[in-house]
């Protein structure tokens, strides 16, 4: 007699970039991380990461930016596989594919979305049903900014920024971002942002009141005038000429201009996508920056796109 059950082989996941519309960064902690008030928002644009079961375990990086993307164990979604396949005692042999359409290294936390991806493509993959809690603690492990791309939307992050709540938020917001291809280092950025404050009191971190109302009501405007980056004075310290980008940028309509998360991408927030399309003609002409990506705000995190599953037939005895 034989039986039959239904075997996952295959697990597409599809994870949003992020911008963080507020980033207040607060004294160096005692384990070099700085505790953050930080509100991600999910933008569209979104990476997609294929886990297939394999013989051998492999990483290939397709799409925007894939050639200066690591493929070893440096990369966060092979750790993440690994992380999940030696916390669980799974053969943790698979293929992970990986096409981007996130910027890479530009502070919009691709490499935490494909990291967040894997982990919930290998979940599926290998059966394990994790909470969702267990995920998040997985996450963290990962790095600070994995956690978010579980939730997406727009999320309150505070501790090292591995602490998510949702916060309420109505309204699409467009933008426009500018990418250089020379990166900046996550760990400089910060140790930048302590030299340039030596010497000043630091406070605690906080959300302003401001933001967290103007995302509520989704008032693009109040959103304008709160957005703020701690970071943004050491990225433009260690990489002067995004100055003039971000000038040139409010001179040509943006409601305004910030350095996301670590840099060095620039964050141009746009009345209608009609200007976003405007201003990056306008920037496109000139050097100031090296590509231009558009997207506007999405309420969705990750999601599962498909599974590919196979039939396995069972001799089973008389
Ligand atoms: O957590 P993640 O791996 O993304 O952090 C990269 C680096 O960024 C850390 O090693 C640290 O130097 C810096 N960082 C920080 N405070 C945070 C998040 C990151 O100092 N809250």
């Amino acid at each position: 007699m034989t039986a039959s059950s239904a075997q996952i082989t295959r697990v597409s996941v599809r994870v949003p970039a992020k911008v963080n519309l507020e980033l207040c960064v607060g004294p160096r902690r005692a384990d070099g991380f700085h505790d953050l008030a930080t509100t991600f928002h999910a933008v569209d644009l979104f990476d997609q990461v294929d886990v297939t079961s394999a013989d051998e375990f492999s990483l290939t990086v397709t799409g925007l930016g894939a050639d200066v993307v690591p493929c070893d164990e440096s990369n966060l979604a092979w750790r993440a596989a690994q992380l999940m396949a030696t916390s669980y005692g799974v053969d943790g042999r698979c293929a992970i594919a990986i096409r981007k359409a996130v910027p890479v290294a530009g502070g919009m936390a691709g490499g935490s979305a494909d990291a967040a991806a894997t982990l919930v493509a290998c979940d599926a993959l290998w059966g394990l049903g994790l909470s969702r809690a267990t995920l998040e603690e997985l996450a963290a492990q990962l790095g600070s900014d994995v956690p978010f791309a579980l939730t997406g939307g727009t999320a309150l992050g505070t501790g090292r920024g591995e602490k998510i709540v949702p916060v309420l938020a109505t309204g699409t917001y467009h933008w426009l971002f500018a990418l250089t291809h020379e990166g900046l280092s996550t760990p400089a950025v910060y140790a930048e942002c302590d030299r340039l404050r030596e010497g000043h009191r630091v406070p605690e971190p906080s959300p302003s009141d401001g933001l967290l109302a103007s995302v509520r009501s989704g008032d693009v405007h109040g959103v304008a005038v709160a957005m703020h980056n701690d970071l943004e004075p050491a990225a433009l310290s260690l990489m002067p000429r995004l100055r003039a980008l971000m000038e040139f940028g409010l001179e040509m309509g943006a409601l305004n201009a910030m350095v996301s998360g670590s840099g060095p991408t620039v964050a141009f927030l746009m009345a209608s996508r009609k200007d976003a399309v405007a201003l990056r003609n306008v920037l496109a002409a000139g050097d100031l920056a090296d590509d231009y990506v558009l997207a506007a705000s999405t309420p969705h995190g990750i999601r599962l796109d498909d599974v590919q599953l196979r039939c396995v037939l069972r001799r089973e005895p008389l």
